[in-house]
């Protein structure tokens, strides 16, 4: 099996990387991925502001923004997934190319700029979805919108009756001006707006919102005072970076955020720092440049509650979820540990 998905990448890699990314969105859909289920054990199952993971791997946003492979997704080995970004109004995004493959880095640069079918047809796939997992919707916001800040309670308004999760995205570097919404006083009306949706809902969902990598320390102490005051659920770190430190390939100058490899340290010492600056009280959920099992344990000790990747399975197919899943099983036993819970943080001061 792993001979077919070894050869079925290098086909991948062959094509234009938003053709290949689209493919194999289409394979899944006509099963022809292996699709293992969710991953599970005692001492993997994490409970995750109020939702129950058979695993702490999560599937991050982008890679389905349309919620066209939702089913398949959730029998893929992830914990939970997240679909979207969603805006209110459907969107071209910005022009192609707009996807990078960077081989020799591990990574990729991607300026989609929010491309989706917009809240009301991706609401629509949610609706008829099975969910055998949680399932999230990142919330985004229109390019052209006159109050961006509403977008992401409309989304939410029309998405959430259908969906486990919401995380709100003020972290893209692809729509511009967007992250200035992480700024104190933006941040504090923009989630008061969105809470106050949630709390509309006839089932209301836990809301996460997801910071940048390229925060200052000044911000990320904004931020973590802003989240704790707001009655968010958790914060997912990090987005996608603007550094293109140590880069070796053709396409590393290209516009864009960049993730995979090069983002794992960054993002873990934001993530680090965070747990630090709401000790504890705030779940969160690192992502960025988990590419093993090993680099979803130091998310973990570094005060991740919960993972998630996407970049590493464009390079390692998808059957690296549930290697990851059973390799941090394993990891879990070795060190002593009765659950994933047990072990959040317990390696923080390395990071910080
Ligand atoms: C092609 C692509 C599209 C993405 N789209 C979104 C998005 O719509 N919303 C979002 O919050 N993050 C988006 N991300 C960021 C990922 O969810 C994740 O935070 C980031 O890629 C770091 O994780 P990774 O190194 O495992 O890829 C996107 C990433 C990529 C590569």
């Amino acid at each position: 099996m792993r001979l077919v998905e070894h050869a079925g990448l290098a086909a991948l890699h062959l094509l234009d990387p938003e053709t290949a990314h689209g493919l194999s969105l289409r394979a899944l859909c006509w099963g022809l991925v292996p699709l293992p289920g969710a991953v599970t054990t005692p001492r993997l199952r994490t409970r995750l502001a109020g939702l129950d993971l058979p695993n702490p791997v999560g599937l991050a946003a982008g890679y389905d923004k349309n919620a066209e492979a939702v089913g398949p997704l959730t029998r893929a080995g992830f914990g939970f997934v997240e679909i979207g970004a969603a805006t209110p109004l459907p969107q071209p995004g910005n022009p192609r190319p707009r996807l990078f493959r960077l081989p020799e880095d591990r990574a990729v640069i991607n300026r989609f700029g929010f491309n989706n079918d917009g809240a009301g047809a991706i609401a629509a796939r949610l609706a008829r979805a099975g969910r055998r997992v949680p399932v999230g919707i990142n919330l985004g916001a229109n390019k052209a919108s006159a109050d961006r800040a509403a977008d992401f309670a409309r989304v939410l308004a029309t998405a959430g009756p259908h969906v486990d999760f919401a995380t709100v995205n003020v972290s893209s570097p692809n729509t511009e001006r967007l992250r200035d919404l992480q700024g104190k006083a933006a941040l504090a009306a923009l989630l008061a707006g969105v809470i106050a949706t949630r709390d509309g809902l006839a089932r209301p969902v836990p809301v996460f919102l997801k910071i940048a990598p390229d925060l200052t320390e000044a911000e990320l102490e904004d931020v973590a005072e802003v989240a704790s005051a707001s009655g968010i659920d958790g914060v997912i770190a990090t987005n996608t970076t603007l550094s293109r430190e140590g880069l070796k390939s053709r396409h590393r100058a290209e516009a864009g955020g960049l993730s995979g490899t090069p983002l794992f340290a960054r993002s873990t010492r934001v993530l680090a720092r965070l747990s630090l600056l709401t000790d504890g009280r705030l779940p969160l959920i690192g992502v960025g440049g988990i590419a093993s099992a090993d680099d979803a344990w130091e998310k973990i000790r570094a005060g991740a509650s919960a993972v998630q990747l996407y970049t590493a399975m464009v390079y390692r197919g998808l059957s690296l979820v549930a290697d990851i899943a059973r390799g941090l099983d394993a990891r879990l036993a070795r060190e002593g540990f009765a659950n994933v819970a047990e072990a959040v943080g317990s390696g923080r001061e390395e990071w910080l």
